[in-house]
């Protein structure tokens, strides 16, 4: 492990260490450890200063484990860690076009250029949340139609059994907690998609995040230490969801969406209310009737009841 590796490892306990002991640690000068955390905050690792005691994470971290998440595996996968990336979704891109057979999962401790649904940024500081990518390789001919739903609903099921019940789902598969989002998902298509279609399923979980990514997502967010109290458990984080998805992608696959339907309506937190969609240039106002057998959203407007297939839904909670 490199020397960033190690003093991330250090500090992941969440306690005081002095620059002395961390010097000493890691075989390097005090000046060389401080330049060395410097750059890791700046890479959005939450590091805090406190004259007299040193240097300690605002919240304790887990750093990530291949063995760790493989041993929790129901099903063998092929599962990577990487420092950093610019985005595990373009790593997955990439992936998918060697003729892959079966699912690699790709993860970063940070992304340089994370990616979110309809060309935002995904906000990828170092060391607190996931970033997670799974390439899934489908039958020919499988239909994909609601797929990125029954991902968000995986992802939406294992935060709840990780111990927050409240998390819900927007649609298409965004998690919130509340009015806040918490998870989102981007799935992009790569390889022929009659021959040998290939998704790419990017997840990010939000496990910490500090004053200035909150102020550049510009939507309300939250984390998960603000919801728990607790830090998340990484490794079990992402274990669960890969045991979630390798179960529910092939029976998606076999049933469609429609096996799902009923669990994913139980956790929507739109039904019933007012929304406002956005696609492309255009805005629509109208009330949120749930989802259909292929994952579009049914709406109500004044022309009646419609079902949309993409866009951006904003919930008018009051
Ligand atoms: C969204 O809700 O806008 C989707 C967010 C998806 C973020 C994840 S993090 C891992 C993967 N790599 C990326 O660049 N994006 C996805």
């Amino acid at each position: 492990m490199d020397v960033d590796g190690q003093l991330l490892d250090l500090l992941s306990d969440g306690s005081f260490h002095s620059g002395e002991a961390l010097g000493a640690a890691l075989g390097v000068s005090r000046a060389a450890v401080w330049r060395r955390l410097k750059k890791l905050k700046k890479a959005g690792l939450s590091i805090e200063t406190v004259p007299g005691r040193g240097y300690r994470l605002a919240a304790a971290i887990q750093p990530l484990d291949v063995e760790k998440i493989v041993a929790c595996l129901k099903v063998p996968m092929d599962v990577q860690v990487f420092r950093q990336v610019k985005s595990t979704n373009d790593l997955g891109l990439q992936r998918a076009k060697e003729a892959l057979r079966s699912p690699v999962a790709l993860l970063a401790e940070q992304q340089t250029a994370g990616r979110g649904r309809l060309g935002r940024q995904w906000q990828s500081p170092l060391g607190h949340n996931i970033y997670l990518t799974l390439v899934w390789p489908f039958e020919a001919g499988t239909d994909l139609k609601g797929m990125s739903l029954v991902v968000g609903l995986c992802l939406a099921q294992v935060l709840q059994d990780m111990g927050l019940p409240s998390a819900g789902l927007k649609w298409p598969n965004d998690v919130l907690v509340g009015q806040h989002k918490l998870a989102g998902v981007l799935i992009e298509l790569a390889g022929n998609l009659e021959l040998n279609p290939v998704a790419v399923i990017g997840i990010g979980i939000n496990g910490w995040l500090g004053a200035h990514e909150r102020q550049m997502i510009g939507q309300p967010a939250t984390d998960w230490l603000s919801e728990t109290g607790q830090p998340l458990a990484r490794n079990q984080c992402v274990a669960r969801l890969l045991n979630a998805l390798a179960q529910a992608l092939p029976r998606f696959s076999a049933n469609g969406f429609a096996a799902f339907l009923q669990d994913w309506q139980q956790l929507d937190v739109c039904a019933g209310k007012p929304i406002e969609l956005v696609r492309g240039e255009q805005r629509l106002f109208a009330v949120a009737r749930g989802v259909d057998a292929d994952g579009g959203l049914i709406i109500e407007t004044e022309r009646g009841i419609e079902r949309v297939y993409g866009g951006e839904v904003s919930v008018r909670w009051a």
